[in-house]
């Protein structure tokens, strides 16, 4: 696909243009007084889903540039591809489908293969809810990256469905202090082991895999083949690891983007086979809406312009994820994988180093919490920092026969959380000057500093940018959508910034250098080291 780098189009020149004349000083409070109907025209439909990007530094002729930009950038042309099945993952030679793992019975590439391990996982899953005749109450799911952060993000969201009788645990971390305190949890009667890894040779995945085995025999467990499971695309080497039970994937679906195929055992085995099957649909929604929609209604499509506006003619460094909903916890995370290590990158296609930046750094927690934490920075550091707002119109708590006094309170805290939530985007948008600082009392305040320096610091400068998503329900559908208007809308950035999305060279080089060091560390070998490196070790060995 032959396209101009996004900095040598004329849209781009357009939007130099139109940021330098309006776009820099847009002011939001005086473009709302301006214009009644700012909302409306700003707000996009979505499958599941209502965006409020009217909260965004943009406006009409700022969303028309960006519009054109993804036209002379191609990116529908690239979408398309992908959708076929073609090998956009240039630098591994490999496609990218994980929208055909979502996608209906002969809708997309792959359909046999992809519904056959789906029915099979979703059986078999069917068998281990079954708690009375299975005996399994903990699930222990061992991956990381790709093969974790998804399950570990869905799981948490969607407990309101999740079977009561079953405890997930997700082990990551190559430390052992990961492992040991799920492992104090277990029976190996009770446990079913899942190693979840793509490639099977993952050492953080491997290491815990191999702790999770001694400890299952060193226990009295003798059933391996009934307590562990592998998900992977390397069948070859589970079943050399002793696994009998494996469910595959294939090597177009990338690893950050794996929830959909049997990387997603955990959460099928917590929500069930109809929950995920609705998860599945609620993400081929969002497909749909994503190859079908008007570009000037495309939700994933909007978002991914507007990140480039902020990161390359803003200058935006990062953007802040504030989901309010606590089963939305892991949801910063799990979008730093996606995000960063689809779109961390310096050079385009062709190899040629860029001229102007890529991903953000995205971060964030849920609220309330984080306005008890960072949100301070958000509103008077010095930094603009657009944020992201996800709101759930109605919460579902799952706890059985709510009523009474605890149900009227739950009810409660809910409005307060929704409260919180749109005060936060008003008061980053709106501000406080310092006259109306001036004219309020704070109880709190210094009786000796005087009043305009006091003022000074209760100052807020507004105008700072927001979206808000709303949801109806967290449900598997709702959800599903969410994470797919997510994963298209890194597409979209990626795509105007002629970059590779889909492979993560950045990883290889600490991953080459440690197995270079592990034997350092037991034989003490410094030589060749840099300095530091050899000093540390040195002190790690002494
Ligand atoms: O961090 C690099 C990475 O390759 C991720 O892209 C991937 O999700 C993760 O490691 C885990 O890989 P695997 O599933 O092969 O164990």
């Amino acid at each position: 696909m032959n396209t101009p780098r996004c900095d040598q189009t004329e849209a781009w020149a357009a939007l130099r243009g139109h940021y330098e004349a309006h776009g820099r000083d847009l002011d939001l409070r005086e473009a709302f007084a301006r214009d009644p109907g700012r909302f409306d025209a700003l707000g996009v439909e979505a499958p599941e889903i209502y965006a409020d990007l009217s909260k965004n530094l943009i406006d009409t002729a700022t969303l028309r540039f960006l519009l054109d930009l993804a036209r002379e950038c191609g990116v529908r042309a690239r979408r398309d591809a992908m959708f076929r099945g073609e090998p956009i993952n240039t630098t591994e030679d490999r496609a990218v489908l994980h929208t055909a793992l979502r996608a209906p019975r002969g809708a997309a590439p792959f359909s046999d293969e992809v519904h056959h391990v789906l029915d099979a996982m979703l059986a078999y899953v069917e068998t281990v809810r079954d708690t009375a005749a299975s005996g399994i109450r903990h699930i222990v799911n061992i991956g990381i990256g790709g093969s974790d952060l998804g399950p570990q993000m869905v799981v948490p969201a969607l407990d309101a469905c999740a079977h009561p009788g079953l405890t997930l645990h997700f082990v990551s971390n190559v430390d052992g202090h990961d492992i040991t305190p799920v492992l104090r949890q277990l029976k190996p009667d009770e446990t079913l082991f899942i190693i979840a890894s793509k490639t099977f040779t993952t050492q953080e995945t491997m290491a815990n895999a191999h702790a999770a085995k001694a400890w299952f025999t060193a226990q009295g467990g003798t059933d391996i083949a009934k307590h562990f499971v592998a998900t992977t695309t390397n069948v070859g080497a589970a079943a050399a690891f002793g696994i009998a039970t494996t469910f595959g994937f294939w090597d177009w679906v990338g690893g950050r983007y794996s929830l959909w195929s049997a990387i997603g055992l955990p959460i099928a085995l917590a929500i069930g086979a109809d929950h995920f099957r609705a998860l599945l649909a609620g993400a081929h929604a969002m497909d749909e809406h994503f190859a079908h929609a008007p570009p000037e209604r495309n939700l994933p499509l909007l978002l991914g312009l507007i990140d480039v506006w902020y990161r390359n003619f803003h200058g935006c460094t990062s953007r802040s994820v504030a989901p309010y909903h606590q089963g939305l916890k892991r949801l910063p995370a799990y979008l730093q994988q996606l995000e960063m290590e689809s779109n961390g990158k310096r050079v385009d296609l062709a190899g040629h180093p860029l001229a102007y930046a890529t991903s953000p750094v995205v971060w964030g927690e849920p609220g309330t919490n984080g306005q008890h934490a960072y949100f301070q920075m958000l509103h008077q550091g010095t930094d603009v920092i657009p944020v992201e707002f996800i709101l759930v119109k109605h919460a579902h708590h799952g706890v059985r026969d709510l009523h009474g006094p605890l149900l009227a309170q739950l009810e409660r805290q809910h409005t307060l959380l929704l409260a919180n939530g749109l005060a936060q985007s008003q008061a980053l948008m709106l501000g406080k000057t310092t006259g109306q600082a001036l004219a309020e009392t704070a109880p709190t305040a210094s009786k000796v500093l005087d009043a305009r320096t006091l003022a000074h610091h209760r100052t807020f400068p507004g105008n700072r940018p927001s979206t808000t998503l709303l949801l109806e329900q967290l449900t598997p559908r709702s959800l599903g959508a969410l994470i797919a208007l997510y994963e298209h809308r890194v597409f979209t950035s990626g795509a105007l910034w002629g970059i590779n999305s889909f492979d993560q060279w950045g990883v290889e080089l600490g991953k080459a250098l440690c197995n270079d060091l592990l034997p350092r560390l037991d034989s003490g070998d410094a030589s060749g080291l840099d300095a530091s490196t050899a000093g540390l070790m040195k002190r790690l060995r002494a």
